[in-house]
């Protein structure tokens, strides 16, 4: 296959040398660690990237999607700042390698000494390859397991289209499922990429190039300008079709899901101006979205350039955009300055909480993102007191845990309640004029809790000493829980004070059903109303709120979702039976994670919930396997 090896040319290296004639590893192998701990500043990657750092990747791939493979090569183009340092070290989990090839600056091949490192379960293996002096290019040519973590291949009979579809997921440490590459948030690097896929199906990937119509080769290219994070990569294969939402922005979507994918999401464009307007130029092109299908483990991932979305927030109403605003919004906070290690998740996800609302409000009014901001509190209240305390921290130590764990409430709501508190100190003004700033400054670096905190010293402490401190800002960051002397501000919320008071009355027997306003209530008071009714409600109270409301035929995901939560408190069958086609159908981890874990806690479910889960099993994410299985005790 690889004509171009002139391995003889070279036979006065040695490398060169031990990797032609034997297995056997060079010295500078059987020198290299161990690898019991990761290496580099981030726990959760083998990449020595201080020594050796990946700057560009040139990706060529066949998605073969009956095998569920992708296989091909990647040249990785390397900076080495320690010349003499001759190992490259490179995240991978399951992936066969078939060769490894320095490439010599006149273009030539010279085959090197790789091995792997031991298995560390879900951060896989290092993959510890020889790097001869002045070498600064390595192409690996590997093929994908059919069960990488990081894909999802789905067969027509499991598609809306009929037929195959493939999605990539990264976040948080899953791109070295799919590449051998340096799989830490810390290594930013821009790529390049050739995808061939079947002729009747479209190839996209978050970066510039995605094609507006299939063409009739398969064979699709890509480039990404700006330099990512390697979470950040994402490709998809699938029967997809366009449509325009304004001049920079579209949506891609199988053709069964455009027509409403394009309606609800029609605010897209100016979604971005007022993003723009806020934080300063929208840095990436075109902002697309990609809808794909409900088995998608997340609400919406922020893969630059084209945002993967779940299609359960097609509500029909644009009732649950704060989703958009949130993975777009990640255009600046996460995309743009990015969290060096998980630990820092809160740079990424409370900096995108804080300016979803602020997207909403823009749109929407103040008074929607005061609701919105008082459900992100009372789920921040839940999550504060059942948590254990080790990780109530914004700023936590995981070196010991999947960065996975990283993703609870913590860094997204009491991330972003901090920066409402520095907004409430300061005031708008200043702190937008601050965020300006910040984003600037940091552009397309990857920055530590510790970088911000000396950031926000120098620009606003600095600035305004008697409005906020570091001793406040420290306990934000270091102590558990919400801070004491900082208090933070409780949203208050007016449209939910009558709900309750409806709810209480109806519970009481003092109302009626009837006599409720619905008609008037926006999906958070539904929300906020059903929230509490958490086990409250017996059957026949959830049939008399059925024959009013028909929640079980309900088509927004997240008022049905709380409905079969309570059908499962109340064992109410026409809920258990709806729940059944839910699980089925959905595997998005937000519902599909507590109900299950609801069905496994009743006496009378767990068995049920089994049963259900392995017919689902086969149309569920590795993700969502995980989690389901966790949460059934399996
Ligand atoms: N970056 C996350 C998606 C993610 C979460 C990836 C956990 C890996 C692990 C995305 O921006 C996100 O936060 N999505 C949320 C929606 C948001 C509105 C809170 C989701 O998917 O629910
Ligand atoms: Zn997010």
């Amino acid at each position: 296959m690889l004509s171009r090896i002139r391995c003889a040319a070279l036979a006065g290296l040695v490398l060169c040398l031990a990797a032609c004639q034997n297995d056997q590893p060079p010295p500078a192998l059987t020198a290299s660690p161990e690898y019991r701990v990761a290496t580099g500043t981030d726990p959760h990657s083998f990449a020595e990237f201080e020594k050796v750092r990946v700057s560009h990747l040139a990706l060529d791939l066949d998605a073969d999607l009956r095998a569920r493979t992708l296989s091909g090569h990647v040249v990785l183009s390397l900076e080495r700042p320690e010349p003499g340092f001759q190992r490259l070290v490179l995240d991978s989990r399951d992936l066969d390698i078939h060769d490894v090839n320095a490439i010599q600056p006149n273009g030539d091949y010279l085959p090197v000494s790789w091995r792997f490192g031991a298995d560390h379960g879900h951060l896989g293996r290092p993959l510890v390859v020889v790097l001869p002096a002045g070498i600064e290019q390595v192409r690996i040519d590997y093929t994908t397991s059919p069960d990488a973590f990081g894909l999802q291949w789905l067969d027509g009979a499991q598609t809306s289209s009929g037929k195959p579809f493939m999605f990539s997921q990264s976040q948080p440490h899953y791109a070295r499922t799919w590449v051998p590459l340096q799989d830490t948030p810390a290594v930013r690097y821009t790529f390049d990429a050739t995808v061939r896929g079947p002729r009747d199906l479209m190839v996209v990937m978050g970066a510039a190039g995605n094609e507006f119509e299939r063409n009739d080769t398969g064979e699709y290219r890509f480039h990404m300008p700006e330099p990512i994070p390697s979470y950040l990569m994402a490709i998809a294969v699938g029967d997809l079709v366009f449509a325009e939402t304004g001049p920079r922005t579209g949506i891609y979507a199988e053709p069964q899901w455009i027509e409403a994918a394009a309606e609800e999401f029609d605010v897209l464009e100016e979604m971005v101006e007022i993003g723009e307007n806020l934080y300063g130029p929208y840095r990436w092109g075109r902002y697309d979205l990609l809808v794909l299908p409900p088995s998608f483990p997340f609400g919406g991932m922020e893969n630059p350039r084209l945002s993967y979305i779940t299609p359960t927030i097609i509500a029909g109403d644009g009732s649950l955009l704060a989703l958009v605003a949130h993975e777009l919004a990640h255009s600046w906070s996460g995309n743009l300055v990015t969290n060096a290690a998980w630990r820092d998740l809160w740079l990424n996800e409370g900096f995108t909480v804080y300016f979803e609302a602020r997207i909403m409000e823009a749109l929407y009014g103040r008074e929607v993102r005061d609701q919105l901001a008082r459900l992100s509190w009372d789920g921040l209240m839940d999550t504060l007191a059942t948590a254990d305390e080790r990780d109530l921290q914004l700023v936590r130590d995981l070196s010991e845990r999947d960065p996975e764990q990283a993703f609870m409430r913590v860094p997204y709501d009491m991330g972003r309640f901090f920066l409402d508190w520095i907004e409430d100190r300061v005031g708008r003004e200043v702190f937008d004029d601050f965020l300006r700033r910040y984003f600037d400054h940091f552009a397309f670096q990857s920055i530590t809790s510790e970088d911000f905190r000396a950031y926000a010293e120098q620009h606003l402490v600095a600035a305004a000493p008697d409005l906020l401190s570091m001793a406040e800002i420290d306990e934000w960051l270091y102590e558990p829980g919400l801070p004491h002397i900082a208090a933070a501000i409780e949203p208050q919320s007016d449209a939910f004070v009558p709900v309750d008071e409806w709810r209480e009355q109806w519970l009481a027997g003092e109302r009626s059903l009837d006599s409720l306003p619905v008609e008037e209530w926006t999906v958070y008071q539904w929300l906020h109303f059903l929230a509490g009714l958490a086990d409250q409600l017996d059957a026949g109270q959830m049939t008399a709120m059925d024959e009013r409301f028909d929640l079980v035929g309900e088509r927004n995901h997240e008022i049905l979702f709380l409905w079969l939560m309570r059908s499962i408190e109340a064992q109410y069958s026409p809920g258990i039976e709806r729940l059944e086609t839910f699980l089925l159908e959905v595997g998005r981890n937000k519902f599909t994670q507590p109900l299950y874990a609801a069905l496994a806690a009743s006496e009378w479910g767990r068995d049920w919930a089994i049963e259900v889960y392995e017919r689902a099993r086969p149309g569920y994410h590795p993700l969502t396997r995980q989690a389901s299985e966790r949460a059934l005790g399996l």
